[in-house]
């Protein structure tokens, strides 16, 4: 029940063929969900903090409600900056007791990238914590089916393995086709699988990261379209294309919109079913059950990937 690194759990996921669910965290109901899930799984977990989530919680909540979440549930969770922007946010978490920090240098040229990189994996790895970092940016909506912006923001292998060996990353992200939300795709799904495999053949020690991996499940998008919401043409990476991509080196697989997802529609269908209700509490409860079973399946689905275990 303490906060621990990524170090010795992507070790295992990498080498069994699994991927471990990493997860956005906003609010006690978020946390309290996914903690429950993975309890009842006894899957390892990773919460993840975005600046987003630090400017809309603030920090002192998240953290110490992350550490209730480790005592209450008696596990050991990883507690994540997701895309750090620069040395200061990182080393402000380092300082706060983060165990593992992401620093997005992504939108810099490569070697500027490296170098923030650099400082930031010294700085975290003098404080025992590990480092995330990403190299190709990931595809906005129109991109994914634009031929000539995919090759131009994708993941280059060598760049990927030239970056691992100068900056020490522990863990890196990599494009190969997904995007952040709930518009991943405007056609047929597509992920560069043959761009993974390479990466992988050349850092095959390395814990890949895919952003950007919530499915959509379509189930959350109809209850909330039923229940009067308009989240009209939303689609996520296929929970197929996750397995394809854990047998690839991907260890973390990052989620958010799911959880958006199914606790908006929870609060909907709540809300529209009992009109004459205030008490937060009524709505939130479902909600966080929503999340606790949405992210149950989540992980199955990441622990079994392979079929292995
Ligand atoms: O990386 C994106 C995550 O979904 C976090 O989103 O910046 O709105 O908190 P946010
Ligand atoms: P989704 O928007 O697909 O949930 O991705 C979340 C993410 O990558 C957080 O860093
Ligand atoms: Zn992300």
């Amino acid at each position: 029940m303490a906060l621990i690194t990524t170090r010795e759990m992507f070790a295992k996921a990498l080498n069994d063929d699994y991927a471990i669910g990493a997860f956005n965290v906003n609010n006690m109901e978020i946390i309290q969900g996914i903690v429950d899930a993975a309890k009842e799984e006894q899957a390892p977990l990773i919460l993840q903090v975005s600046a987003g989530a630090r400017k809309y919680a603030r920090p002192a909540y998240l953290i110490n409600l992350v550490k209730a979440a480790a005592e209450d549930s008696g596990l050991d969770l990883v507690l994540h900056l997701d895309h750090g922007e620069d040395f200061d946010i990182c080393k402000k978490c380092v300082d706060d007791g983060f165990t593992s920090v992401m620093i997005d240098g992504s939108k810099h040229p490569f070697e500027e990238n490296i170098r923030i990189t650099k400082e930031v994996v010294e700085y975290a790895h003098a404080h025992g914590v590990v480092v995330e970092a990403e190299l190709g940016r990931l595809a906005g909506v129109e991109d994914a089916v634009q031929v000539d912006a995919r090759s131009a923001t994708f993941t280059d292998p060598d760049e990927a393995a030239e970056f691992v060996e100068r900056t020490g990353v522990d863990s890196l992200a990599i494009a190969i086709g997904t995007s952040h939300g709930a518009y991943k795709f405007k056609g047929e799904p597509y992920l560069d699988f043959e761009r993974l495999k390479t990466i992988h053949k050349l850092l095959p020690e390395t814990p890949l990261v895919l952003h950007g991996a919530s499915s959509v499940l379509q189930e959350f998008v109809s209850k909330c379209n039923q229940y009067g919401g308009q989240v009209g043409g939303a689609q996520g990476v296929p929970e197929d294309m996750i397995h394809e991509a854990v047998k690839y080196g991907i260890c973390k697989v990052n989620v958010d919109t799911d959880l958006r997802l199914a606790m908006t529609a929870e609060i909907r269908k709540y809300l529209t079913e009992h009109p004459e209700e205030f008490d937060p509490r009524k709505y939130m409860s479902p909600a966080r059950d929503a999340i606790k079973s949405m992210v149950q399946h989540k992980l199955k689905d990441m622990l079994n990937a392979s079929g292995r275990l």
